[in-house]
Order: structure tokens, then sequence, then C-alpha cells
């Protein structure tokens, strides 16, 4: 039921995540929207003690668990109702694979959010579920235990996000991020991580956090600073450079019957392309001039890149232009773009089914040639 946001937590993921927790002294785990309870299993193959509360909107997956695991506590509800019938302060631990969804944001979920967290989304009309669910998971968690949760990249690096991320990290401890690698949930694209945060505040936000890479079965160790989670990485100077993307659809481009690029299937990589445009150039439409370097920034053929032969063209929203003023940069990047453009894409491509690349990802890159 993929519309529900079931993309239930694959084996390998969830044994990883329960291996990476001290459970040693736990009795209590929560888990909020446990689906099919894909977690219970290698946390009760660490510590048989351990008692779950389940917590999930589906009746039939809660049937599954009840059935499954009679001695577990399992409740058919909304984990998102402030009324859930749950005892603050009181678990000693939290597994979650929330719905990676937006929702409206309700006076509801102001309340969950609570004043640590209100002002940041007082403009907001809709929010992010798995914000909802990492508030609501500290609420019910103990002093000084810890929530294992499942986020898309989308919260754990995204700008828009990067308030939320600042005062999470710093009222509670983010202790170690596992960066798992796409298709680590069933039906999903998505590219995850497991975040495990201790409810209690952390000793200095300068502080680094162990930083787990999961690909191909195999686990790289490395290092993060904890404040590299909230600064906005699209601060990075775009000296020598500009860089933009097309503002009108492919429709709109087409209604106009002038020529235009777009992430066309045709055009072969890293070659030269030309148009013929003699007309007026229109104040609401985005054009690319000669020597600009046009990158498909959506669909199948996602980075494939040609420049720009001709005096200008339109361009569509499905293309990001980069037009290079200073030149030793722009060969630094069309040589890293030749040979590593592919590994490129698919460490920095976004999104939960469309996937795309980001203008900032492009900075970031940029300012590392330098
Ligand atoms: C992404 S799945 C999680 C799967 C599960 N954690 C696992 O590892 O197998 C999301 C689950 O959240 C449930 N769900 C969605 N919104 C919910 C809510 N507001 N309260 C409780 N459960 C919810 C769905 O029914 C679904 O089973």
């Amino acid at each position: 039921m993929v519309e529900l946001n079931q993309y239930y937590t694959s084996e390998s993921t969830s044994f990883l995540l329960a291996s990476m927790l001290d459970v040693e002294n736990v009795h209590s785990c929560l888990e909020l929207s446990a689906g099919k309870g894909a977690l219970i299993d290698p946390i009760k193959a660490l510590n048989d003690n351990i008692r779950f509360t389940t917590v999930d909107l589906d009746g039939n997956n809660t049937d599954k668990l009840i059935e499954k695991y009679p001695d577990d506590i399992h409740m058919c509800s909304d984990a998102l109702d402030i009324n859930l019938n749950l005892e603050a302060n009181y678990f000693d631990l939290a597994v979650c694979n929330p719905p990676f969804t937006y929702i409206d944001l309700s006076d509801n979920y102001k309340s969950i959010l609570g004043q640590d967290f209100n002002f940041i989304f007082n403009k907001s009309s809709k929010i992010r579920a798995e914000v909802l669910f990492i508030i609501r998971n500290l609420f019910f968690l103990k002093e000084g235990a810890t929530l294992a949760v499942i986020v898309p990249d989308f919260i754990f690096s995204s700008y828009s996000l990067s308030k939320f991320r600042e005062v999470l990290f710093s009222r509670f401890t983010l202790t170690k991020v596992i960066d798992c690698e796409y298709k680590s949930f069933k039906k999903t694209e998505a590219k995850t991580y497991v975040l495990f945060i201790k409810k209690i505040e952390p000793v200095s936000v300068d502080n680094s956090v162990p930083y787990f890479v999961f690909s191909s079965g195999n686990i790289k160790k490395d290092k993060i600073l904890l404040s590299s989670t909230f600064i906005k990485k699209n601060k990075v100077d775009n000296i020598g450079y500009t860089i933009f993307r097309g503002i009108n659809s492919s429709k709109e481009c087409r209604l106009l019957g002038e020529p235009f690029h777009h992430n066309y299937a045709h055009v072969k990589d890293l070659s030269n392309v030309y148009y013929f445009s003699n007309s007026e150039k229109k104040t609401n439409f985005k054009y690319a001039f000669r020597g600009d370097i046009l990158i498909h920034r959506v669909g199948r053929n996602i980075g494939r890149t040609v420049i720009l032969d001709s005096e200008y063209v339109i361009i569509s929203d499905c293309v990001i232009v980069l037009r290079f003023h200073n030149v030793e940069l722009k060969k630094s990047f069309l040589d890293y773009w030749a040979s590593k453009k592919n590994e490129w894409i698919s460490n920095n491509q976004k999104g939960t089914c469309a996937k795309n690349i980001s203008i900032n990802s492009f900075k970031n890159l940029i300012s590392s040639l330098r």
C-alpha cells in the first residue's frame, strides 16, 4: 500500500539499526508507525526481555502484530493524536520508520511542535510527518534514552529544515548517523539515514558525530561535525560562475513556438548543441548563451550535459545552466564532469520518486574544485 507511505524497512537495514543500539538495559521500547514491525525481531534477538509498545493507524498491521507478538502492546491509533494514551518520559528506547510525507499543519500538530519548534514553522501550512514523529518520540522517551529514526535525505540535509535540525540537535544529542544506500527500503528510491538521537542536551555543537556509510553490505566509518548538519551549505561563494535553472515548463516553452532546450533524450552527452533563434528575447523566460553548460536537472537522463554552440536559447525548468566567467574553473569542472559525473549524480540526486539534482549541490561541488 504505497499510498499510505508504507515503505517497510528492509531486513538488512533493520538488523544494522538494531546492531548499533545499546539494548542491554532496555525494558520498554516504543515503535510509532510500526507497520509490519520489521524492527521488532532484530531488537528482540538482542534482548528478549524488551517489551514493545507499537502504534499504527492501519488495523491490518496491528492485528498481525498482536498475532505475532502477543506479549507486547499494540495500539491501532494515530501516533500524532495529541491525546494518544501513552505516558510521557516513560520509554527506554524508541525506534521509528515514520511515513515520508507532507501533512497539513493543524492546531493539533502545532501543539506537538510546542514552544521549542513552533516558531520554525509558523509561516507553513504543511509540515513533514517525520518532523512530528521525531518530536513525538522524544516526548515519550525517558531522559537519557535513545531514539533511532529512519528519515529520508530531505530531513537530514535540506536547507529548508536547517533551522529545525539546529534546534533539534541543540536540545537533544545526535549520537551517530547511518547513511544508507538507495533502495534500503522496498518500494522507495529515497536515500535514507538512520539518526540516533539521545534525549539529553549535547555537550557542545562543535563535537563530531560518528557517521557510518552503509553501501553494498559494507560499512565505512567516518565522522561529521554536528554543526555541519545545520549550517546552511548554500552559503558557499559562487565567484567565477553563475548558475540558475529555467522557470518555464516544456509546455509553456512549446506554446511560445520558439526553439528551447529541455531534458531531451536525443541529445548526446557532452556534445555541442545548436538552436536557431532570431526573435526578440522574452522577459519571462530564462535564456542560455553561447558557451553555457546545460545540464538535465531531472528525468531519465538526469545529469546529461551539453554545451550551447549558438547565440542563445530558451531553457525549460528541467535544465540547469552553468555559466563560467573563470576559464580555469570551467576547465576544472569539465575535467571533473567528464570522469566523475555518474558517480557524483548517484551520490547527489535527491527526491523520493522523481530524482533531481539541486543548484546547491553544484555550488558545493564547484567550491570543492577551487
Ligand atoms: C513507513 S511505514 C513504517 C513501516 C515500519 N516502521 C517497518 O519498519 O516495517 C509507515 C507506517 O506508518 C503508518 N502510519 C502512517 N501514519 C500514521 C500515523 N499518523 N499514526 C500511526 N501510524 C501511521 C502506516 O500505516 C504504515 O504502516
